[in-house]
């Protein structure tokens, strides 16, 4: 069984989207795939899905021990794809207890199928990182806006770190030293990984080594949804960068989707994009990326890949980004010839993308006068 723990840093960016419409896309490719909503709080996989309401969900099988977690598992429209429903009644995965997350994970891990998708909560909260654990290959999704990609490299910063406490056993000389730092309020967060994986071996072989196998076995991968524009795809290079550069991990570039408004036509309908438009650019954009799942499904547990592997993956994902756009340029052009798409129209769109970019030009001033401020009280760039 292939789990996909699907993750991001921050919310709204498409991880419900993609993981619905990801799972039925492996599902129409004749793999058995249970997708589940972990997203506790905050559940709305059965929205895009557009599933009847279910009695029952995690939620109800978390608060009742005992149950059998087959009865919240439902049969769902399309052939080889289930669903396991969140629960909105819950306040959300960060508060339920260890003793709840065991139960759930040993259940999950013990379900049988080719995909387990598990959409999961935004943020690093501990327990949305161990579900993520659960895979070495876990998927992060970002938007190219500067908060989401910053998110993300932060997402995988706490998973790295995470990884680094558990591979010192308590009272090991490894665990007293990250200790040691951790009292000294921030040093920790802004210790450099790799000095500090360097520390490790010398004060703690054994955990050093520990970490060391376990990084080198943790090959996240990324897909950037909603771009606007081909540029947008360079943002994932800097993720990738940042990921490198301080924490020694690469990144994979699984894909990029574009922002497309038939996607909100979809969900009015209750209708998954791949089964309401599967022609459209955003449809195939995740086909795409099940493809791509399909292809490297065997390579779950091969030690890490090269540098080059992971740079085809983005020049990949930047060719894609100028074919798409092209497709929709052409397509918007197909509108316009044939009326479909009035000038009047065109006229709008332009006027709410001169919105959004005042909105930015805002957050930007915003950010600037914070980092002018945190200069002037010391803080150095
Ligand atoms: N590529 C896209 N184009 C247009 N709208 C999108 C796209 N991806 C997601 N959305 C919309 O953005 C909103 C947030 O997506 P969602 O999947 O719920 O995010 P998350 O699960 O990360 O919080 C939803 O209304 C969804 O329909
Ligand atoms: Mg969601």
């Amino acid at each position: 069984m292939h789990i996909v723990p699907i993750a991001s840093g921050k919310g709204g960016v498409g991880k419900s989207m993609i993981s619905a419409n990801l799972a039925i896309a492996l599902a129409e490719a004749g793999k058995e795939v249970i997708l589940a909503d972990l997203d506790l709080g905050a559940s709305n996989l059965h929205i895009i899905l557009g599933t009847t309401a279910t009695p029952r969900g995690i939620g109800n099988f978390l608060s009742s021990p005992g149950t059998d977690i087959t009865s919240i598992i439902y049969e769902t429209d399309i052939h080889n794809l289930y669903f396991i429903p969140g629960d909105s009644e819950i306040p959300g995965l960060a508060n339920i207890t260890q003793r709840q997350k065991k139960m759930l994970t040993k259940k999950l891990l013990g379900l049988s199928c080719d995909y387990l998708i598990l959409d999961l909560g935004a943020g690093s909260n501990v327990n949305i990182l161990d579900y993520f654990l659960l895979s070495n290959r876990g998927i992060v999704v970002s938007a190219p806006m500067l908060t989401a990609t910053l998110n993300a490299y932060l997402f995988i910063k706490n998973i790295v770190f995470k990884l680094m406490w558990e591979s010192c056993p308590p009272k090991s000389p490894g665990r007293t030293y990250l200790e040691s730092l951790k009292k000294d309020g921030t040093v920790l967060q802004k210790a450099h990984l790799p000095e500090l994986i360097a520390q490790l071996r010398i004060r703690d072989a054994d955990s050093h080594q520990m970490l060391k196998s376990r990084l080198d076995r943790f090959k996240p991968r990324l897909i950037m949804n909603m771009l606007e524009d081909p540029k947008d795809a360079d943002r994932a290079q800097k993720i990738r960068r940042s990921c490198l550069d301080f924490l020694g991990i690469d990144l994979e570039h699984l894909g990029i989707i574009y922002r497309d408004d038939f996607q909100n036509i979809a969900l009015n309908s209750r209708i998954p994009i791949v089964r309401y438009k599967p022609q459209s650019v955003l449809a195939q954009a995740l086909y795409r990326i099940a493809d791509k799942l399909i292809s490297t499904e065997d390579e779950d547990e091969t030690p890490l890949f090269d540098e080059e592997y992971y740079n085809d993956t983005y020049d990949v994902a930047s060719t894609e980004a100028m074919m798409d756009f092209e497709t929709k340029v052409d397509y918007v052009e197909e509108l316009l010839s044939s009326g479909a798409l009035t000038q009047g129209e065109l006229i709008e769109t332009i006027k709410l993308q001169q919105f959004e970019i005042n909105q930015l030009k805002k957050e930007n001033q915003l950010y600037k006068y914070k980092l002018t401020q945190a200069i002037s009280q010391g803080f150095k760039v």
